[in-house]
């Protein structure tokens, strides 16, 4: 554990706590207005465990961190710090954060920078409030303005605020936000003007564009007896964080994260390894298929629909980035297909296939193609060059209509080389692409 220093907007002194290697990738934690940065020692602990650096930053005006001299708390601030901190790491962050610190995360990452992170994990986080619960927070926040002769009734009092909640517990990260004074009075360590950040529901519709921006992986974490967070918002939330997820701790309320915390811990953790494994993944003989899988999928492949004609005369079809060139003359091509295809042997018998290359007015077809038990060729215009004939289909960039020169065994796929008879191709038409495991279209710079 070692204590470093930041800078933050207008060269703000921020206060912060690192736990483990400099070297290992970095995780900030950002706690929520009132809370100090201990509130996230434990989970610190066990991300460093884990491999990985973590750095618990205290808000501006908030623990040992500066006060602003002139008193400027508003949002702005906040994420002109966050993004001052970020930027002064060596590699790009991971952010754990709660409430204001989410809310920060957010628009510092949604507006403008959305590589700034490389996830968020937000906690307890809600972008529209109902004046209800803003009246409770209000509540919660006067316990920062309140002074305590005994440290119980700052539980009695955050108690209080929530009271269907489970009652938290006093611990030294509840006590850290506090000090005892000379008149042995606990009082709130930091400046009181910091409480008054932007109030929620001016904020929502620029939480909402920010939100929908955001491009790193993003998980939702919440109590399942949340007072101030309902599982409705959480999954509206979700529903506009493209990609997003939600993770929920049974039986917890929005002190999940110190009273639930090795439940947390674990959410926390199984997160960093799917969205931001420490290293690069390796896969070695006998290894899980689908990190082979990831490993191909970074090379990036244009997507075909590859087509025949069933005995019955009609078209059959699915969607195949496997194609590839292989020979000029004779001219010859390639695509697997899986000996798990409901097609297989439809694909044998027919002695012929079309492959068809799709633009990126085709992904709805690509997508469809590669659906079981829907109607494929519904709605798609299709020719064939002769009776019998492989389809056509009607638009595609290029499609190559070929006679089976060979069927190879290629494990639990087949290779199908086909010898090109006919080829058209239309020049002018942007590529549907594929590469880690999603559909893009090029992007000149
Ligand atoms: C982008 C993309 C590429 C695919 N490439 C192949 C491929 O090369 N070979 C294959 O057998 N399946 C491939 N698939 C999966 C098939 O399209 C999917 O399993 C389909 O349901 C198979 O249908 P079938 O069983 O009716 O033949 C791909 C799917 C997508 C989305």
């Amino acid at each position: 554990m070692e204590q470093v220093e930041f800078q933050g907007f207008g060269g703000i002194a921020l206060a912060a706590t690192a736990f483990g290697s400099p070297e290992n990738p970095p995780v900030l934690l950002l706690p929520s207005l009132g809370q100090v940065r201990e509130f996230w020692f434990g989970s610190a602990k066990a991300l460093a465990e884990a491999g990985r650096y973590a750095i618990c930053v205290d808000l501006r005006g908030h623990g040992d961190s500066g006060h602003s001299p002139d008193g400027h708390y508003e949002l702005d601030a906040y994420i002109g710090d966050l993004r001052a901190v970020l930027a002064s790491l060596s590699s790009r962050a991971v952010v754990v954060s709660a409430g204001l610190g989410a809310r920060v995360a957010m628009l510092a990452a949604g507006e403008g920078a959305p590589h700034l992170v490389t996830g968020l994990a937000l906690v307890d986080t809600n972008i529209w409030v109902e004046q209800a619960v803003v009246d409770r927070l209000g509540g919660a926040m006067a316990l920062r303005t309140a002074s305590f002769d005994d440290p119980s009734k700052i539980v009695d009092a955050i108690s209080a605020a929530y009271p269907n909640e489970p009652r938290p517990s006093l611990t030294e990260r509840t006590m850290a936000a506090y000090a005892q004074g000379s008149d042995g009075q606990y009082a709130w360590r930091g400046d009181v003007r910091a409480l008054a950040a932007a109030s929620l529901p001016d904020l929502e519709e620029r939480l909402s564009e920010a939100a929908a921006r955001l491009a790193a992986p993003v998980t939702l974490i919440r109590g399942s007896l949340n007072e101030t967070v309902s599982a409705e918002v959480t999954q509206r939330l979700c529903a506009l964080i493209p990609g997003s997820e939600i993770a929920e701790i049974e039986g917890a309320g929005h002190y999940a994260a110190s009273d639930r915390e090795d439940d947390f811990n674990a959410i926390l953790l199984d997160f960093l390894e799917r969205k931001a494994p420490r290293q690069p993944l390796t896969f070695i003989r006998g290894s899980e298929p689908r990190v082979l899988r990831d490993a191909l999928g970074c090379f990036g492949t244009g997507v075909t629909i590859v087509t025949t004609i069933n005995e019955d005369g009609e078209p059959i079809g699915l969607t195949a980035n496997s194609f590839t060139s292989v020979s000029l003359d004779p001219p010859l091509i390639l695509f697997s297909l899986a000996r798990s295809s409901a097609n297989l042997e439809t694909f044998e018998k027919a002695g012929k296939f079309a492959v068809n290359v799709l633009h990126i007015g085709q992904q709805p077809a690509a997508g469809r193609f590669a659906t079981r038990g829907v109607a494929r060729f519904e709605g798609i215009v299709w020719s064939q060059r002769d009776e019998g004939g492989s389809p056509l289909l009607e638009g595609s960039l290029a499609s190559f209509d070929c006679t089976t020169h060979a069927i190879h065994d290629g494990g639990d796929h087949l290779m199908f080389v086909g010898h090109v008879d006919h080829a058209t191709f239309e020049p002018h038409r942007d590529p549907l692409l594929y590469f880690r495991g999603k559909f893009r279209r090029l992007h000149f710079a």
